[in-house]
């Protein structure tokens, strides 16, 4: 019998070729050794900033246009709309029970998508700057005749700028931050263990949110008796794809547009944005613009030609506008095949593949959530 695997993109926007690297491409692969359930995941989308209800509808659609584009085909896997299967959310309530407040409000996600300063926050910041600005004035003043080095009253400014604008911005986005956006990772849990799923092939960032699914998995066996698998994270090489105008932070949807090339981009668009990606250096380290065009480059160009330029990097010959253009190219050419196959797709032909996986995968997710309930004492 085949290892079950579950995995699922949110439709907050287009796919990008960081969701591409770190799921979309192992799933095509992986869907002829292992039995596939991928979901368009569009209950966890209402977490995000950008949800609008009047776009979900197109947003799913172009997800699943993606994922049949891409290679993800109805015959092997079931695709299916996570809404669709309404046991995901009763799962998920059930796991809620067992899941310490302590370990989601650790996720780094969560950290992360609470700090993300809004326009009301970043309204509150800049008036916090005012007055931080005020400080430093005086603080300047103050010290005009003290043998304070500049230096040092810099730093203790800069601790006390840290202080004052970060901690109340982060009590700000906790106070507002939904409930569902810390739950998150319990509804993720819900879509794997539904389908009792022993693989989930994800990007770097989802590693920690699987770790907590088989923990939960784990605790949910030793209280109630065993019923789950404990369930492993699969990554790839290219596991984590950065931002093209930041690349510190790691590509997302929802981020600007210059930031991911998107799947259904244009050759034109993706030209522009590639040629436009950060490269600044800073004391002759490889910059982490550049370390991530390398991968970029890697993955699309093939081995050999990445090699080429990592050998005039080394000897200082490397012209980066040259690497971009390669880049350029060979993501143009990559997503070729993508393209034509996407324009020939027709919406009542994916709504029918939609339909049909929602209809493939009810069975299974009734049958263990009965086991769950009957384990619980609720049946
Ligand atoms: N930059 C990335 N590099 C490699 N893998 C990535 N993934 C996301 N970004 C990168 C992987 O893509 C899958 C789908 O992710 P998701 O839509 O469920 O949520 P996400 O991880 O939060 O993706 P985004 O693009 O950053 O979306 P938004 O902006 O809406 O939050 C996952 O397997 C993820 O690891």
């Amino acid at each position: 019998m085949k290892e079950r695997i579950f995995s699922g993109i949110q439709p907050t926007s287009e796919l990008h070729i960081g969701n591409y690297l770190g799921a979309l491409k192992q799933w095509v692969e992986l869907q002829n050794n292992y039995e596939c359930f991928f979901g368009i995941v569009d209950l966890h989308a209402l977490t995000s900033n950008s949800y609008e209800p009047k776009k979900l509808q197109e947003q799913i659609l172009n997800v699943a246009f993606d994922y049949l584009a891409a290679g993800l085909n109805p015959k092997k896997s079931v695709i299916f709309v996570q809404s669709h299967v309404p046991e995901h959310t009763e799962l998920m309530w059930l796991l809620n029970t067992i899941t310490p407040f302590g370990e989601l409000s650790r996720m780094t996600q969560w950290k992360e998508k609470v700090r993300i300063p809004d326009k009301d926050t970043r309204i509150l910041i800049e008036q916090n700057n005012k007055r931080i600005s005020k400080i430093y004035k005086d603080e300047s003043e103050l010290n005009k005749n003290k043998d304070l080095s500049q230096d040092k009253l810099y730093r203790l400014l800069s601790e006390r700028v840290e202080k004052e604008t970060l901690l109340p911005t982060i009590l700000y986005n906790l106070i507002r931050a939904n409930a569902g956006l810390l739950n998150y990772p319990i509804l993720m849990a819900a879509d794997i263990l539904l389908y009792k799923a022993c693989v989930v092939p994800v990007g770097e960032d989802q590693i920690q949110h699987v770790e907590l699914t088989r923990d939960l998995a784990r605790k949910f066996n030793n209280t109630f008796g065993q019923t789950f698998p404990e369930p492993k994270a699969k990554i790839t090489e290219a596991k984590r794809i950065m931002s093209l105008s930041d690349p510190a932070k790691k590509m997302s949807k929802s981020d600007n547009e210059k930031s991911c090339v998107f799947l259904s981009d244009s050759p034109d668009k993706i030209k522009e944005k590639i040629m436009g990606a950060v490269t600044a250096t800073s004391g002759g380290n490889e910059s982490p613009g550049v370390a991530n065009l390398f991968t970029l480059l890697k993955e699309f160009s093939g081995a050999e030609t990445y090699r080429k330029f990592h050998e005039e990097e080394k000897s200082g010959k490397i012209k980066y506008s040259e690497l971009k253009e390669q880049l350029t190219h060979a993501i143009i050419d990559y997503f070729a095949d993508y393209r034509k196959k996407r324009a020939k797709l027709k919406t009542s032909e994916v709504e029918k593949i939609l339909a049909q996986g929602a209809k493939k995968a009810r069975p299974i997710a009734r049958k263990t959530l009965k086991e769950v309930k009957e384990k619980m004492g609720l049946i």
